[in-house]
């Protein structure tokens, strides 16, 4: 009996070791917003949660309620994972806001209607439609210029979006696929508009002008 004991406090001193490891290592956080009837919830996890499980992700993380009026436009250093329903509030949480690292789960059936989402800085971009296909995840590396100092943060990422210098577009009605996620960027533009002429949508995007920046699109 005696051995076994030794060994159960051994173990339990490794797990401590562990522990300690795991949560002095800076490992931080992941920032989860879902919105569902009404509500947004906007949580701290420091596990993954299966998407769109709203129960377990309210017992497993910190998370606090948002009202609609109160969310402002902001970054986000590290992951996003938004879950969500209907592209008015989905527009409302991430339309001109900066983030790195994003995961989009559409939690319902509805079909999106033609609209576009402008992210600044995106260089990793993740979309599920589980609830709508049975279509695997799939991820898209937008900037791999990322690589050589992944730790610096782009410079404007605490300037806000007028000195955003990689942009990206969203189309939305990707969610109304069951296809492969594409994308495409232009390099050095020193205006969108008038580099893209048929897409007169995008004179309705406030966008930074008099310099020169990366446009992705992503469809
Ligand atoms: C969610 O919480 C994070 C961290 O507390 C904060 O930076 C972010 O602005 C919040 N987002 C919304 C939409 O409330
Ligand atoms: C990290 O997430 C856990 C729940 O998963 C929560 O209890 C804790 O407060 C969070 N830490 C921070 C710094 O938000
Ligand atoms: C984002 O904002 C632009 C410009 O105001 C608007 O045209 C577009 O519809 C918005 N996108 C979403 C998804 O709300
Ligand atoms: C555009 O850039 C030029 C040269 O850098 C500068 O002189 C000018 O003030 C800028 N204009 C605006 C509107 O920022």
């Amino acid at each position: 009996m005696a051995p076994l004991s030794r060994h159960c406090l051994l173990l339990i001193g490794t797990l401590g070791v562990l522990v300690l490891n795991c949560c002095t290592n800076g490992q931080r956080n992941s920032t989860l917003i879902f919105t569902k009837e009404n509500t947004i919830r906007n949580c701290s996890c420091s596990a993954d949660v299966r998407d769109c499980d709203y129960s377990l992700a309210n017992l497993m993380c910190s998370c606090k309620t948002v009202l609609p009026f109160a969310v402002e436009q902001t970054s986000y250093n590290g992951h996003l994972t938004i879950w969500f329903t209907d592209m008015s509030t989905l527009g409302h949480l991430l339309n001109f806001t900066l983030v790195q690292d994003l995961k989009l789960s559409l939690c319902s059936t509805n079909t999106l209607p033609t609209e576009y989402l402008a992210i600044c800085g995106l260089k990793r971009l993740r979309i599920n439609t589980e609830a709508k296909y049975s279509f695997p995840e799939q991820s898209l590396l937008i900037h791999s210029t990322v690589d050589s100092d992944s730790k610096e943060k782009p410079v404007s990422l605490h300037k806000g979006w007028q000195t955003c210098m990689y942009i990206s577009f969203l189309d939305m009605t990707l969610f109304n696929r069951d296809s492969s996620l594409r994308s495409y960027s232009v390099e050095n533009i020193a205006s969108i508009a008038d580099n893209f002429p048929d897409f007169s949508y995008l004179k309705t995007f406030p966008v930074p002008n008099n310099k020169s920046y990366v446009v992705t699109f992503i469809y």
